[in-house]
């Protein structure tokens, strides 16, 4: 049975998409910063649990030291911190890019020989909508996220002649435990939702799908960044109006 590593797998958009792996006939790794929350969800799901914190490297070894093959790793784990960039701090910083953007370059790095084995496995990166549309308020994580965008292209190309190929998603609004505090107001998500094409936000299993298309089912596409976002980044007009009018 091929194996699959999800990364940050506990809960939300990486649960989903572990399920969706286990779905599909991988034997699937719940790789969480939380050990005891990955290895329920791993006892749901009928996938096996790791503990990792993928920004550490010598917590990333120990993990990829137990792999020599590889087929799909999902760098999914991430965070944010509130905040204007004026407040943010060396520590503010360097906590977000370390999950978000170093933690995918350490995984991918130490598990390429594995990803290798068997002629080239699938890396797919978790960017954001805020790569492309940074979200005041948000601290670094837009470029962070925008750093994942660019680390996938530099990725896809470096590791190609291996034979992996690396992609990412950009999801849009996702109603998961991460956007639950900033999504809870119901005339505030109408008014959300109205400016998304789709009409409503995305749930953890619409980001899941197009994960593991790109993963199992896209052997010609490599260093791409898939939005999954309910046609919202490419919706300007509506929202520079509804900007203007002081809707959002
Ligand atoms: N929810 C959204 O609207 C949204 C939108 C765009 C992008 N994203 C991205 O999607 C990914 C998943 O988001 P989510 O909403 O499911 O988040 P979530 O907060 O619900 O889950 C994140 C998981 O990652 C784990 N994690 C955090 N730091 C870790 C570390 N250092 N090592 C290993 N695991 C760690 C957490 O324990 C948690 O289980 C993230 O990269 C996030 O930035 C989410």
């Amino acid at each position: 049975m091929a194996l699959a590593l999800v990364t940050g797998a506990a809960r939300g958009i990486g649960r989903a998409t572990a399920a969706r792996l286990v779905s599909a006939g991988y034997e699937v790794i719940v790789a969480d910063l939380d050990g005891a929350a990955a290895e329920t969800t791993a006892s749901e799901i009928g996938a096996k649990a790791a503990q990792v914190d993928v920004a550490d490297e010598a917590s990333v070894a120990a993990v990829a030291a137990g792999i020599s093959d590889l087929a799909v790793l999902v760098n999914n784990a991430g965070m944010y911190l509130p905040g204007k960039l004026a407040d943010v701090t060396t520590e503010h910083f360097h906590k977000v890019f370390d999950v978000n953007v170093l933690g995918p370059l350490l995984m991918t790095r130490h598990l390429a020989d594995a990803l290798a084995a068997n002629g080239g496995g699938a890396v797919v990166n978790v960017a954001s909508m805020s790569a492309f549309m940074p979200v005041p308020g948000t601290g670094v994580y837009s470029m962070a996220k925008a750093a994942v965008a660019s680390y996938t292209e530099a990725a896809a190309l470096e590791y190609a002649p291996r034979g992996i190929r690396v992609n990412a998603v950009a999801p849009g609004r996702i109603s998961t435990e991460m956007t639950a505090d900033r999504q809870g107001d119901p005339a505030r998500e109408a008014r959300t939702n109205a400016l998304i094409p789709l009409g409503r936000s995305g749930l953890a299993e619409d980001v899941a799908e197009a994960i593991c298309a790109l993963a199992t089912g896209a052997a010609y596409v490599t260093g791409q960044v898939l939005r999954v976002d309910g046609g919202l980044t490419i919706n300007t007009v509506p929202l520079l109006q509804a900007a203007q009018s002081g809707g959002i």
